[in-house]
């Protein structure tokens, strides 16, 4: 008999609690023999194995053995268009999307080409268990329709926007200040909170936009503040005098955004690497998110994010690829970076910290932690099954684990799409 009720076994980890700011034992929620049971499409309970083998003996029991479940990965920054240019070698920020980057963009005039990176993207975040991406699209709305609908067919959960850019861009990939506001309009309108789609009002970054862009887009936002609003801040030292040179009344950065109203909740900030005092406070006081990209900020080579510092005064901060000025499609991949990024600046992250951000801690700063992101009853049944021996090198390293952290922190470290054994979106097994 079908019941409509799933019930997964394995070892399962979810959060109770920030473990940047609670003890890890308190804020994490591990069972050596745990269960999640999915029941139309969401969690409708997490407990031991035993437990709710016997509250639901009619339920469809899936037994993974020793893999890890937990929610899957949510990458708060990446840019789906980058796919096919990701690890294209030698340059800084802006000679990098000069080269390499706009040329790529340039192609998604064509709605064909659109969704075939979008589909190939989908997939590659799929089969690296992230369930919740937060892309750019191009210029084009056609990227943008290639996006959602790929996300759509796939039922997956995707914020992302039509990418304005209305100068320091080449030919066929500007609009102006009103394009961008009438075509993001038209497309929020089409695709914001259908299924499981968010609109992400998206001007690329203050370079490549016109104060009077930033104005209409941050009117647009106003109009629409239940709509992220995604941007870059403080990624180079070089971006950073090229935006003050372009804008002379700014104090700093933050500053180009705040003044044109795209300052505020709901405004996620990748990199947010060189931030002055000012610029800190203010994030913190309007409660913005700061999306942390470690492979990114590594391979173009723009520094080191305050990962200690910001969650110690309590910025709200998010993981992600970045991709493809990111190296990996892999959330593992970047939690390993993430760490590393933390011992360059002076501060192991704990695998649990490592695990929240790409988790809960990611999903916060999208502002759908009470939708995703965790273990928990009521929450989207989004989730993987990690396999913590996937690679010899990995398998030997685990069997002298202590306990889960130490059992969890080789596959953090060493491991990619190998160890993901199982991915649910929405309940169903992909
Ligand atoms: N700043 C403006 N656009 C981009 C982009 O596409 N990637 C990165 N890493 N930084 C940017
Ligand atoms: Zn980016």
């Amino acid at each position: 008999m079908m019941s409509g009720k799933t019930l997964i076994l394995g070892q399962t980890l979810g959060f109770d609690a920030d473990p940047f700011h609670t003890p890890v034992d308190e804020a994490a929620r591990y069972e050596r023999r745990g269960a999640v049971l999915i029941e139309n499409g969401l969690i409708g309970a997490t407990g031991s194995a035993d437990d709710l083998r016997a509250a639901h003996p009619d339920a469809d029991v899936r037994d993974m053995g020793d893999a890890l479940i937990s929610a899957g990965f949510v990458d708060a920054h990446a840019h789906y268009p980058q796919t096919a240019m990701i690890a294209s070698w030698g340059k800084r920020l802006i000679d990098w999307l000069n080269t390499y980057t706009f040329p790529e963009e340039s192609k998604f005039s064509d709605a064909a080409y659109a969704a075939e990176i979008a589909g190939r993207y989908f997939d590659l975040t799929l089969s690296n268990g992230t369930t919740t991406v937060c892309s750019y699209c191009t210029i084009h709305p056609e990227s943008v329709d290639a996006y959602f609908s790929a996300a759509q067919a796939r039922r997956v959960r995707a914020l992302g926007g039509k990418t304005c850019m209305d100068r320091n861009a080449p030919d066929g990939l500007r609009d102006t200040a009103q394009d961008a506001y009438d075509d993001s309009k038209v497309l929020l309108e089409k695709w914001h909170g259908l299924d499981r789609l968010s609109y992400a009002i998206t001007p690329r970054f203050s370079p490549t936009s016109t104060p009077e862009q930033l104005a209409a887009l941050g009117a647009l936002w106003a109009e629409h503040p239940d709509c992220p609003m995604q941007t870059h801040l403080s990624e180079q030292t070089d971006e950073i005098d090229w935006v003050l040179g372009l804008y002379p009344q700014a104090r700093d950065y933050l500053d180009t955004y705040e003044a044109h109203g795209l300052l505020g909740p709901g405004g996620l900030y990748g990199h947010a690497i060189h931030l002055t005092n000012r610029e800190r406070d203010r994030l913190r006081e309007v409660d913005a998110s700061l999306i942390h990209c470690p492979t990114s900020n590594t391979f173009i080579g723009s520094g080191l994010f305050d990962m200690a510092g910001l969650t110690a005064s309590g910025h709200r901060v998010g993981l992600a690829t970045d991709t493809g000025g990111g190296s990996s499609f892999s959330m593992l991949r970047t939690m390993a970076a993430a760490y590393e990024v933390g011992q360059l600046n002076g501060s192991a992250l704990h695998p649990a910290q490592l695990y929240w951000l790409a988790t809960a801690g990611s999903a916060r700063a999208l502002r759908l932690d009470s939708q995703i992101g965790n273990l928990a009853a009521g929450m989207e049944a989004d989730l993987i099954a990690l396999d913590l021996s996937s690679t010899p090198a990995i398998a030997q390293r685990a069997e002298r684990a202590g306990d889960i952290w130490e059992a969890l922190f080789p596959t953090i470290m060493m491991g990619d799409a190998r160890a993901i054994k199982a991915v649910w979106v929405g309940g169903q097994m992909r």
